[in-house]
């Protein structure tokens, strides 16, 4: 299965691990704006050669059965120009933020892709009130 091939770690140590911050409780029809930040504590390297190309997010809600994609942000500007790598006028930064409104508590998990050291994922509880 692919999922013995997705790490995670704590992000204050490890680069790679997406950090989801949002509001530990959100009221039920209200706009939760969830941010996915990699490297938040220990930057990892954004160039042409080594990146972030994507993150996903996906929501279960509790007693559910399958995920539901919240978002999928995939970062096409990695700074490749045509003087060669790094020297493109263009480099995307490795976070988004999302808004969703949730109509039940249950969990965020967050997935990140590095080109190099694959991918991550996190996760958070979310009650919806
Ligand atoms: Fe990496």
């Amino acid at each position: 299965m692919l999922s013995e091939f997705v790490k995670s770690a704590d992000w204050k140590s490890e680069k790679h691990v997406p950090v989801i911050e949002c509001e530990d409780t959100v009221e039920s029809g209200s706009c939760l704006p969830i941010k996915i930040t990699i490297g938040k504590e220990i930057p990892h390297p954004n160039t042409t050669n080594h990146h972030i190309a994507w993150i996903a997010l996906h929501y279960v809600p509790e007693g559910a059965q399958t995920s539901v994609e919240i978002s999928r942000t995939e970062f096409s500007s990695h700074a490749a120009g045509a003087d060669g790598p790094d020297s493109g006028p263009a480099l995307t930064c490795s976070y988004v933020t999302v808004c969703a409104k949730l109509a039940k508590s249950g969990t965020l998990y967050a997935t990140a892709y590095c080109n190099i050291h694959g991918l991550w994922a996190s996760e958070k509880i979310v009650t919806v009130a």
